[in-house]
């Protein structure tokens, strides 16, 4: 059976693989041009810009009349604007921080969404040759091996994902401590890979649990949302209720009774501004 995104797929996995080794080569660099954003541990390199440089380039002139949300492009002023037009969301390197440091754990994160739907989601880490891809109905993939969640139900069985977030806001840092010191007398473990895409791919292959964050842009959940949706789990509101992409909150888990149980106990925080 011939998917009707199959032209797209093929597409976007042969410019993700020439950017993976772009970022491959990279990684062990030592002068890596690091620049910060919207504070001191919010970084941007030129391998960001360059990683994103090459995906909307390749996509643009085979799909002319696409749109693109990519970070980069956003942080130096373009639009984040999801229409019903076919538009790839991109985060080039989701896990900049872990590439700065050399830790093997960031990755190309893309998607393609139409009518404001996900269709097509790769999480790639060149490092450790993880491929991650979904394709609407069509199941979840590691490396071509299908993937399933692992439809955990209780937090006090359970591995959660938690990330600090590359913001020093008082108020935020002070609710993420407060989330830490609610989960950890009741969970297996926590855990942080330093890259939102990479924590909702320990998901969906059953690695982890669940994994929620305060603070992401829809460029970091957007491939994710649709793998774990494919391997059988749930990417909602942190509050519960169906996810606002453009809201910065984001609760992914193995099963609805795990995203509830968490969604009653964690603190909120709704993060300004929205994408
Ligand atoms: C960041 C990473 C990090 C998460 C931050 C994201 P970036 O993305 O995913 O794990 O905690 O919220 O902004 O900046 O490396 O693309």
């Amino acid at each position: 059976k011939m998917s009707s995104s199959a032209p797209f797929y093929n597409t976007v996995l042969n410019l993700t693989k020439q950017a993976g080794k772009l970022i491959r080569e990279r990684i062990s660099q030592l002068n890596k041009n690091v620049e910060t954003k919207s504070c001191e541990i919010d970084f941007v390199t030129e391998t960001d810009q360059e990683v994103e440089k090459l995906l909307i380039d390749g996509l643009k002139q085979a799909f002319p009349d696409h749109q693109f949300i990519g970070e980069e492009s956003v942080s130096s002023g373009e639009q984040c604007n999801l229409t019903e037009i076919p538009t790839w969301i991109i985060d080039p390197v989701d896990g900049t921080m872990n590439f700065v440091h050399g830790f093997p754990h960031s990755c190309i994160s893309i998607a393609l969404f139409i009518d404001r739907q996900p269709e097509i989601g790769i999480i790639y880490n060149p490092m450790l040759e993880q491929l991650f891809t979904a394709r609407k109905g069509e199941g979840a993939f590691l490396n071509g091996k299908p993937i399933k969640v692992s439809q955990q139900q209780n937090l006090s069985n359970s591995l959660v994902m938690l990330e600090n977030g590359t913001s020093r806001d008082s108020e935020k840092l002070k609710i993420i401590l407060e989330n830490q010191n609610i989960l950890l007398p009741q969970v297996h473990g926590t855990r942080s890979l330093g890259s939102c895409a990479l924590n909702m791919a320990m998901v969906a292959m059953g690695a982890a649990d669940a994994y929620f964050e305060f603070g992401i842009h829809i460029w970091d959940i957007a491939a994710g949302e649709l793998i774990i949706n494919e391997a059988g789990g749930v990417v909602v509101d942190p509050a519960g209720g169906p996810i606002d992409r453009m809201s910065r909150r984001m609760l992914c888990a193995g099963s609805s009774a795990l995203a509830e149980e968490i969604s009653q106990k964690i603190v909120q925080y709704y993060p300004q501004p929205r994408d």
